[in-house]
């Protein structure tokens, strides 16, 4: 069985249970046991990401970044090396400790937590927020609750850019990782403005659907 499939089929039995945030950290102490690979650590920034940060030049000095679902750290790096104050957080303490094991000498905040229940002192208080393959692991009856919830934790003024996996409502649903809508992310909208819209197919063999999204909380703007 491929590494994806037996993560969808940790997943399939969790998410069964009804126990659908159970499973990381199952994959990831099977990973640190070397009895399974986690599919989606490629253990470098992500391009989608490293991309967007060199178009428009981001310079992340005195400003505060929040990776959500940080897995291994290599995005939190990205944004620490480019002087950003990064906060990474993952609700796996095993990939949490493995990051601060691979990156010991460095600025980023390492912290346990979920993003379903983000510690109140979060509250808009990021410059910047990074999404990236997050929400599309959550079943659908959960993404909504996670959406709400990430705009919430960007400060005024601030940007929150997420990058997933795409799909039409005319296509199959797929399996996890599942493809968001378009729609699905339009709930950003409710307190956020949509700077940019990116709907493209990646340079992955063979390429994904993606959507890149940049949004941004206006000063004075939605309550
Ligand atoms: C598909 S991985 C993506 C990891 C990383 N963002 C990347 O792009 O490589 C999803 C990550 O989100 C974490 N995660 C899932 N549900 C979460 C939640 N409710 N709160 C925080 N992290 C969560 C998982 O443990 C996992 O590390």
């Amino acid at each position: 069985m491929s590494d994806r499939a037996c993560a969808r089929t940790l997943a399939r039995q969790y998410v069964t249970a009804d126990l659908p945030l159970d499973w990381f950290e199952v994959l990831y102490q099977e990973a640190a046991a070397g009895s399974a690979v986690v599919p989606w650590a490629d253990l470098q920034p992500n391009p989608n990401l490293v991309d967007w940060l060199d178009r428009t030049a981001t310079d992340g000095h005195n400003r505060q970044a929040l990776v959500i679902g940080s897995g291994y750290g290599d995005d939190a790096e990205e944004l620490a090396r480019r002087g950003f104050s990064v906060t990474a957080f993952d609700i796996s303490s095993t990939a949490i400790h493995r990051s601060r094991e691979r990156f010991p000498d460095s600025s980023v905040s390492y912290e346990i937590a979920n993003f379903l229940k983000p510690p109140a002192n979060w509250h808009r208080r990021f410059d910047f927020v990074f999404e990236a393959y997050t929400w599309q692991v959550l079943p659908p009856d959960l993404r909504a609750s996670a959406v709400r919830k990430t705009a919430e934790l960007v400060a005024s003024n601030g940007t929150l850019l997420v990058v997933t996996r795409a799909r039409d409502a005319t296509d199959p649903a797929g399996q996890m990782p599942w493809p968001l809508l378009r729609e699905e992310l339009a709930l950003l909208t409710t307190s956020l403005h949509e700077v940019a819209f990116e709907d493209f197919f990646d340079n992955e063999q063979p390429p994904v659907r993606r959507f890149r999204a940049e949004y941004r909380r206006d000063e004075g703007g939605n309550p």
